[in-house]
């Protein structure tokens, strides 16, 4: 039997929709699986409820499929679904790589990146490599046609998560099938900014590089309060401010020192709205490990 705990991860990051993606010290699915004749599958913790045991409708049955390497597979979810922290990714992740080493495959983890992204692709209708390849790879990724880019980063992060549900189906929806070329030259300027901060470890240029007039404006309205606690964390020291992958979590990027204000203030925020909500005070860390 083997133990894997895969990190949760934010997507986008603002200027990167679709590429970009970061891997979250904190929250994180822990998986355990054995040999087994056929896939079957037990789900526990956070959303549990709400995730199907099926092989053919979960994540990792999906990855156990194209590894050939049928499990039984025991997954502690700490990252909610429809939490924008690439809740299904984790377990993705945590199957690919635990599947690879328990039938011996020899995946690299760059190659273990697509096979995991199968199993995205069975809840949210589309493979999208920017919250596995993180996971599987830690720090920073840049996920194109071309591969994954790898950069090993430790920004410290606030993720608040609000107690409000937005699919990935619908969040999807919303982005704008045009972008005006001006957004087209800021969105580039932003992003080589922060993928410079990812590279010398700096909060400022990556809070900077999180701006994004193209895909993030539309989603905002599908979240309850996102421009008041983007402004209050904005307040309290927050070097930038966007929504982590189709949300509902809002990702601060930040100094240390200032995690705890902003954290607070950015829960605060959400009750006076009357939202609960959840906070993590994290950072940008490894991917899935194995036990
Ligand atoms: N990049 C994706 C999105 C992440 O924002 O829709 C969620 O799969």
């Amino acid at each position: 039997m083997l133990t894997v705990r895969a990190p949760a991860t934010s997507a986008n990051l603002g200027s990167g929709f679709d590429v970009f993606g970061v891997a979250l010290e904190r929250p994180a699915d822990v998986v355990r699986l054995s040999r087994a004749d056929r896939t079957t599958i037990e789900v526990t913790g956070a959303g549990s409820q709400f995730i199907p045991e099926d092989p053919e409708k979960n994540t990792v049955g999906a990855v156990a499929d194209a590894l050939d390497a049928p499990a039984h597979i025991e997954i502690d979810k700490g990252v909610r679904p429809a939490s924008g922290l690439g809740s299904s990714a984790a377990s993705a992740a945590a199957a690919a790589v635990g599947l690879n080493e328990l039938y011996d495959r020899g995946h690299s983890r760059e190659e273990l990146v697509p096979i995991a992204a199968k199993g995205e692709a069975v809840v949210s209708g589309d493979a999208h490599d920017d919250n596995v390849a993180p996971s599987i790879m830690g720090g920073f990724t840049i996920a194109t046609e071309a591969g994954v880019r790898q950069v090993d980063a430790s920004i410290p992060l606030v993720a608040c998560l609000p107690d409000i549900v937005v699919s990935t189906r619908d969040a999807r929806r919303v982005v704008p099938e045009t972008a005006r070329v001006e957004q087209l030259v800021e969105t580039v300027g932003n992003a080589a900014t922060l993928t410079t901060g990812m590279h010398r470890d700096d909060p400022e240029l990556v809070g900077e590089g999180m701006h994004d007039t193209v895909v993030t404006p539309s989603r905002a309205k599908l979240i309850d309060g996102y421009e008041e606690v983007r402004e209050a964390a904005l307040s309290a020291g927050a070097t930038g401010v966007t929504i982590s992958g189709a949300g509902p979590t809002v990702i601060a990027a930040c100094e240390e020192t200032r995690q705890r204000a902003i954290a607070s203030t950015m829960l605060d925020t959400f009750g006076d709205r009357g939202i609960d909500a959840r906070v993590y005070q994290t950072r940008i860390g490894r991917g899935a490990r194995v036990f």
